[in-house]
């Protein structure tokens, strides 16, 4: 009998690797049928097998992934090969994609990373603007544009899936997340992160697959109240809401990602209304999949579901009923053979029944046959080129111009070329790191030349003429005095990543004030430039300021910045947070304490 099953098996692929029409192209009747006859064969082993996803760092063995027949692995935040450069990451992926092939029935895996703002987590990858610059642009060309290079260089490395776009609208400043939402309003979220959905989905990729997206953190990961997040502040803390105003104000972004045909939807670690999301079978299941009319899968955030009251066993029995598809393990907290064990044995005792199983699978399956993964599982080695190539930085090029937001400007900008002397100061001017922010390279980011691009100082040495006579000197301390001569001070925020970045309080640093004291005691002019995350407490300092932009983090094409300073183009940004005199009051500060409304730009 068995011997027949995996005849039948043996023809059946024949069928699914050599049929003239790709997967891709299937109609939805022809993607059922397929995974109909799929699960038909699957014995339970292999179906909790494709409801695992595992960080590639903490397997075992390779073998494990071909043994269990592993759904998917991921990258998380600097999980790369042992040299981090594209051929390398290309190389790991089809090594890994082989293993998969080997399983009994050779469904391949799908490869999950966090492309964030660009293939991030490669060295010498385009590092497009956070989402905080994306929302100043407001531009949902422009971000189809960076979506659809991104999906192109994470295809070049044959990665399937990024962890992308996030849909949160902050409102608390003080969330150390606040920089990866593109707006506190969430009918701007709504435009761009639809943008962001078909960008990605609809790249035209080298292998043809095409890259899956995952709208997140479902749902109100940004409104969390202060206090009852990890460490007494926000992050993964709990969003009170109503129902009404939760399908008033909240669900429609994710609706239009759903209606974009988002393929994954990632759940939130925070909690809704002191359930955690995900735990709620209200919110993943009669909610997205049911009201919503979500199609794909919905992944658990990394080791999301151990924070669900309740021992591990309990977990899993929690989030498979709410309505997590695949669980990322991870591995690293939990060995992934318990999570599987412990899997099979709630199915087994009939706490999770066969038919939710079955459920989540046929979801992952029809994501892995709809986005062409069946047709081409290994990746070639043809455009490892589109890497950080000079289309795709002239993009990031022009997003971190349209993100700059003009505050003040007592006729400093345009700064004509042929100035003579110009002086450039700050933590922030020559530091790459600092202006990509976190998610970059490594999982927290890093300061100075973690990748390849141009920093701030650089661009500004591009864009003068070669008689200026450029002096750079970080804390000032060394120049002499002047009598009006114009010091450009690039100050800000050290990279962070998640809860890292949580903080109570968001007053500049000493240490950029009394660069900028320096400056005016000697008698410059100073234009300040802020890269930072979010908003932060400027009302104090601001009136000896002679001007003032904000630039957010806009990754590694810095040059963009000097397109504004000097002229070459319009300053077009505009604020997609109101910045409030003391920003911890955050996104729901009453109008009468707002330095700057929402909207607002120069
Ligand atoms: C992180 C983040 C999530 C990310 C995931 C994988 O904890 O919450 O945004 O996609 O883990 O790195």
């Amino acid at each position: 009998m068995k011997k027949y099953i995996v005849f039948l098996w043996s023809l059946f692929l024949i069928n699914i690797s050599c049929n003239n029409q790709s997967n891709s192209k299937l109609s939805e009747n022809q993607i059922n049928k397929k995974v109909d006859e799929i699960i038909e064969i699957m014995n339970i082993d292999e179906k909790i097998g494709q409801m695992t996803q595992i960080d590639q760092r903490f397997l075992d063995t390779i073998t494990d992934i071909s043994t269990y027949s592993i759904g998917s692995l991921l990258s998380g935040g600097g999980s790369h090969p042992e040299i981090n450069e594209p051929q390398a990451w290309l190389d790991m992926y089809n090594k890994y994609q082989s293993e998969s092939l080997k399983s009994r029935l050779q469904i391949p895996l799908i490869y999950g990373i966090d492309a964030v703002h660009g293939h991030n987590n490669v060295y010498g990858a385009t590092i497009f603007p956070q989402n905080i610059g994306l929302g100043a642009t407001n531009n949902p060309e422009l971000i189809y544009k960076i979506s659809e290079a991104t999906s192109i260089e994470v295809a070049a490395t044959g990665i399937d899936w990024t962890f992308s776009p996030c849909l949160s609208s902050p409102e608390d400043y003080r969330w150390g997340r606040t920089y990866e939402g593109f707006s506190s309003d969430p009918k701007r979220v709504e435009k761009l992160g639809e943008a962001a959905v078909m960008g990605y989905q609809n790249a035209k990729t080298s292998s043809g697959k095409s890259v899956v997206a995952c709208a997140k953190h479902f749902i109100g990961d940004g409104n969390t109240e202060f206090g009852t997040g990890m460490r007494g502040l926000l992050d993964r803390g709990n969003t009170e809401i109503s129902p009404e105003e939760l399908k008033l104000k909240l669900i429609p972004k994710y609706q239009a990602a759903v209606d974009a045909n988002v393929q994954t939807v990632m759940a939130s670690y925070n909690s809704w209304n002191g359930v955690k999301c995900h735990g709620s079978k209200e919110l993943l299941t009669d909610i997205l999949k049911v009201e919503m009319g979500f199609k794909g899968f919905v992944i658990s955030d990394w080791q999301g579901i151990d924070e669900i009251p309740g021992d591990y066993k309990s977990d899993i029995i929690t989030s498979i009923n709410a309505g997590i598809d695949m669980v990322m393990v991870s591995g690293q907290a939990q060995p992934y053979k318990k999570f599987m064990r412990l899997l099979k044995e709630s199915v087994e005792e009939g706490s999770i029944s066969m038919e939710r199983i079955d459920d989540a699978v046929q979801r992952i399956l029809k994501v892995k046959l709809r986005s062409g993964l069946f047709d081409s599982p290994l990746v070639e080695n043809n455009s490892l080129n589109t890497i950080g190539s000079d289309d795709h930085r002239k993009i990031a090029r022009q997003a971190v111009r349209e993100s700059v937001v003009l505050l003040k400007n007592e006729n400093i900008i345009p700064i004509s070329k042929n100035i003579n002397k110009l002086v450039v100061s700050g933590r922030g001017a020559d530091n790459l790191g600092m202006q990509c922010g976190g998610w970059t390279i490594d999982w927290q980011g890093g300061q100075g030349d973690i990748t390849i691009g141009t920093t701030i100082l650089d661009g500004i040495k591009n864009a003068v003429s070669k008689d200026t006579n450029i002096l750079y000197s970080e804390n000032a301390l060394d120049l002499e005095d002047s009598d009006g001569d114009l010091a450009i001070v690039v100050i800000g925020e050290d990279p962070y990543t998640e809860f890292f970045g949580d903080k109570e309080n968001l007053d500049l640093m000493d240490e950029d004030l009394n660069t900028i004291k320096n400056l005016k005691n000697k008698g410059y002019k100073v234009l300040v430039l802020l890269i930072s995350g979010r908003p932060m407490n400027i009302s104090d300092h601001i009136e000896n300021w002679d001007a003032f932009a904000a630039i957010w983090l806009p990754g590694s094409e810095g040059d963009g910045v000097s397109d504004i300073l000097f002229g070459d183009y319009e300053s077009t940004g505009t604020l997609s947070y109101p910045w409030p005199i003391n920003t911890e009051d955050g996104a729901n500060a009453l109008t009468k304490n707002l330095l700057f409304k929402i909207g607002f730009g120069l």
